[in-house]
Order: structure tokens, then C-alpha cells, then sequence
């Protein structure tokens, strides 16, 4: 087998021309604005509005806004090479497309392949968060749904009757997968239109809470700031906040999921950068205030709830505006699950426009221009997992293989420099190699600090991979055929 091939990359000239092609153009409809809400719908989800408490009460306190801080350091630097490379090639399929053009086709399958663990299982997690503010905005209506059709399969619940069982599947979260799918396939203008709207009400939720939480923080909460470390790592102390660092990591995921909108931006040269850096800023302001504002609000012990942000206004005793808190909790969910999916099905697109994957998975709906059969397929298998899986697992795969994308995009920012100098950039990572350095190393370091079963599952998925490579992909892969 020649070792050339697996190394062999796409030109950034024919990846740009590819796109172009008419069987793969896509209508150019979305804005700076369209985009940066995009982002910040990815962005802005179950990291705050479910992660947020756990982590306070089992690993940071209110040094929470610590992590917050240090992984969005992280993420800065990650989002800077992710400007530079989608205005460079403004064409679907992220950190897929970028490795194609620099690690060549092997690199390039292995991070699509990892992405799904971001893209789809992301949307997995997400949708279970969902589920559990479904439950409790319903229990508030008055309405009790039964406990074993919304739990993880096999998850112990606690039926009316005082007693617990083994949860049968999570039917909810499953739901509203579906009906994302469906909307996603109705077209990409009707969705980000949705989307708009869904983010402006999630925005106005995140800063109600702020703003009207501010006003009843008890300082006395934020001490000690830093609690004492337990005696194991990552249990409070300064271990505690890496580990906090770790797991809020996930609340900033959806940033990147913004450049696969390049190849359906109007300017993707000046609205990619605007899009990435753009919504991250945002988040990273809104995450700080809320994490600040919910553990004055609550001494952090009491923060290990499904719903800690409501819980944070049910404290004042503001019972309806808690409900105000979830009815927007839940509508910020669905956009990130929105993003996620749409974003899964074009990197699939690609992959399938290069061969790699069977030829049906990237083709457009007659009428409606979106990739409708692998969108369905995407969200079938979602359903299933958000239907079976817990959110813990879940949210740590989707760490895991984000990190190691992001390693691959500060990797090909740093090679296409050193190989491609002279082709134009609209935007430049300044200090290169040593802001994409930055990046890689603060990722190993986020990456250090997930549990080693998690490192075990994203070398078991690849290793998979690496099977449907070597025995389909190769052998129908486009470049290698000369196409
Ligand atoms: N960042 C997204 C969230 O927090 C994945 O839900």
C-alpha cells in the first residue's frame, strides 16, 4: 500500500473550486450577524445551564469563574487559528477540510471521524440536558411525565411511589432530536431564521439572570473562594479548578461548529473571524457574570442540580421567573442542538463529496438544497444515543474529541504557514508558531485533566476509524483516484 497516498492532501485551490462546482454550491444566505448567532446558539447550552452546578459544588466552589477563564483562554487561541483557516478556505467541513489540505487524506479521515464524537454525540448530550428542563418546566405546569421513559437506560429513578427502578430510555431528549432533524431539513435560511430568534431568547434569559441576580448576591458566599483541596485530585483546591477547567471546556464547544457556515456565508473572509472570536467573547462575559452571580446566590454545596440556574432564582423567590429561567433554558438547548446536527451533516457532505464516504450521504435535496438523507441518518442514530446514554459519558467523549480536533487545527495553521506561505489570508493568527503552540499545549492540558476511561473510548472510536478507512474510504477516495 502506497504510504503517499494516505498522505496524499488536497490544494487549497481545487478544495475552493471544489465547492464551487454546481452540484455542491450552496446558496450564500447567511450574514456576520446570522453567523455570530450561530455561534453563540453552538455556544451557549448545557455547560452553563447544567454543568455550571456541578462543577461549583464537586470541584471548584466559586472559583468556578477560574475554569471559566481558563479554558476560555484555551479556546482563544484555538478560535484564532480556526479565523485564519475558514476565511482561508471558506468551504464546508471544519477541521476536516483544513486537515485534508495539510495532514492529507489519513489525518484528514481520522478528524472527521473524531468529530462526530463532537458534532453528534455533542447533540446527544445536549438533548439529554434538554430533557431534563423539559421535566421540570412540565412538573411546574403541573404535569409528571414517568420517570423510567426520561432517564438514560438503565439510570436509577424514582417513581411516584417512593421506590426506585431502572430508568427505560429517555424519550424526550430522543423527541426533540427528531424534531431538529426535521426542521434542519426543511432548509438552512428557515433554520438560522429560527435559530435568530431562539438565540435573542436565550441571550435575554442569560442576562435577566444577571442582571437581576446581581442585586441579590451574598458575598459571603464567594468565601472561601477557593476551597481547601479534599485530598484528591481534582476535588477543590487548585487541582479542582484545572479539573473545573476540564469539564466547563464543554460549555464553549460550538465556537468551531461556526466555520462550517463558510461556504454559505456572503463574505466569509471578514464575517468567519467576526463569527468565531465574536460569539466566543460573548460567551466568555456571559459565562463568567453567570457563574459569578449563581454561586453568590447559592452557597456552592447546594449546586449539584439538574437545573442550577433556576434553582439560583428560585432561591430569591422569584418562583415564576424560574420558570421564565427554564421555558429560555430550553430553547437556548435546542439551538445547540440545532448547530451541532446541521454542522454533522455538512462535514459528512464533504466527506462523502471526497469519497470517503458512500456517495448518497452528500446528496442535496432536489428542492430544498440540504443534505436530507445523511440528516436524516444523523438524526436517527442521535435519538437512539440521547435515548440511551447518560450525560456525564457523553459530555466527556465530547471533551476528549474536541481537544484532539483542536489540536489538529492549531497543528495545520503552524504546517500551512510553513508549506503555503505565500497564498493570501484575509485573517492571520499573529505571533505564529507561537500562539497555535499556545493552543496545543493548553488542550493537552484540558486534556489531562478528563478521567482515562474517556481517553480509552476516543482510542476505541478511532480504532474503528481506522477499519471503515482502510477497508471502504480508501478504496473510493476521490484523490486517490486521480479525481
Ligand atoms: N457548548 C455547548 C453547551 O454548553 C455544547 O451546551
Amino acid at each position: 500500500m502506497a504510504i503517499r497516498s494516505l498522505l496524499a492532501r488536497k490544494s487549497i485551490a481545487d478544495i475552493v473550486a471544489d465547492a464551487d462546482t454546481p452540484g455542491h454550491r450552496v446558496p450564500k444566505v447567511l450574514g456576520a450577524v446570522s453567523i455570530t448567532a450561530m455561534g453563540i446558539g453552538a455556544i451557549i447550552g448545557a455547560g452553563i445551564f447544567v454543568l455550571t452546578g456541578t462543577v461549583a459544588a464537586l470541584n471548584t466552589g466559586p472559583a468556578i469563574v477560574l475554569s471559566f477563564v481558563l479554558a476560555a483562554i484555551a479556546c482563544a487561541f484555538v478560535g484564532l487559528c480556526y479565523a485564519e483557516l475558514s476565511s482561508l478556505l471558506p468551504v464546508a467541513g471544519s477541521t476536516y477540510t483544513y486537515t485534508y489540505a495539510t495532514q492529507g487524506e489519513l489525518a484528514a479521515w481520522v478528524i472527521g471521524w473524531d468529530l462526530i464524537m463532537e458534532y453528534a454525540m455533542g447533540g446527544a448530550a445536549v438533548a439529554v440536558g434538554w430533557s431534563g428542563y423539559f421535566v421540570s418546566v412540565l412538573a411546574a405546569l403541573g404535569v409528571a411525565l414517568p420517570p423510567r421513559l426520561t432517564a438514560a437506560t438503565g439510570q436509577a429513578v424514582t417513581l411516584a411511589d417512593g421506590t426506585t427502578a431502572a430508568a427505560i430510555a429517555n424519550l424526550p431528549a430522543a423527541a426533540v432530536v427528531v424534531l431538529i432533524t426535521v426542521l434542519l431539513i426543511g432548509g438552512t435560511k428557515e433554520s438560522a431564521r429560527l435559530n435568530n430568534i431562539m438565540v435573542a431568547v436565550k441571550l435575554t434569559v442569560v442576562l435577566a439572570f444577571i442582571g437581576l441576580g446581581a442585586f441579590y448576591v451574598q458575598t459571603a458566599n464567594w468565601q472561601p473562594f477557593i476551597p481547601q483541596n479534599t485530598g484528591s485530585f481534582g476535588s477543590f483546591g487548585v487541582s479542582g479548578v484545572l479539573r473545573g477547567a476540564s469539564i466547563v471546556f464543554f460549555a464553549y464547544i460550538g465556537f468551531d461548529a461556526v466555520s462550517n457556515c463558510a461556504q454559505e456565508a456572503r463574505r466569509p473572509q471578514r464575517d468567519m473571524p467576526i463569527g468565531i472570536l465574536g460569539s466566543l467573547g460573548v460567551s466568555t462575559v456571559l459565562y463568567v457574570a453567570v457563574a459569578g452571580v449563581l454561586t453568590g446566590l447559592v452557597p456552592y454545596p447546594q449546586l449539584n442540580v439538574p437545573d442550577p440556574v433556576a434553582l439560583g432564582v428560585r432561591v430569591i423567590g422569584h418562583e415564576w421567573f424560574s420558570l421564565f429561567i427554564e421555558l429560555g433554558a430550553l430553547i437556548g438547548l435546542t439551538t445547540v442542538i440545532l448547530v451541532l446536527l446541521y454542522g454533522q451533516s455538512r462535514i459528512f457532505a464533504t466527506m462523502a463529496n471526497d469519497g470517503l464516504l458512500p456517495p448518497v450521504v452528500g446528496r442535496l435535496h432536489p428542492r430544498l438544497r440540504t443534505p436530507w438523507i445523511s440528516q436524516i441518518a444523523i438524526g436517527i442514530v442521535v435519538a437512539v444515543v440521547a435515548a440511551v446514554a447518560p450525560i456525564d459519558v457523553l459530555g466527556e467523549l465530547v471533551g476528549v474529541g474536541t481537544l484532539f480536533a483542536f489540536i489538529l487545527v492549531c497543528t495545520a495553521v503552524i504546517y500551512l504557514r510553513a508549506i503555503d506561505p505565500q497564498v493570501h489570508r484575509p485573517f492571520r493568527v499573529p505571533y505564529v508558531p507561537w500562539v497555535p503552540l499556545l493552543g496545543i499545549l493548553s488542550c493537552l492540558g484540558l486534556m489531562s485533566g478528563l478521567a482515562p476511561a474517556t481517553w480509552l473510548r476516543l482510542l476505541g472510536w478511532l480504532l474503528v476509524g481506522l477499519v471503515v478507512y482502510f477497508t471502504y474510504s480508501r478504496h473510493h477516495s476521490r484523490l486517490g483516484a486521480g479525481k
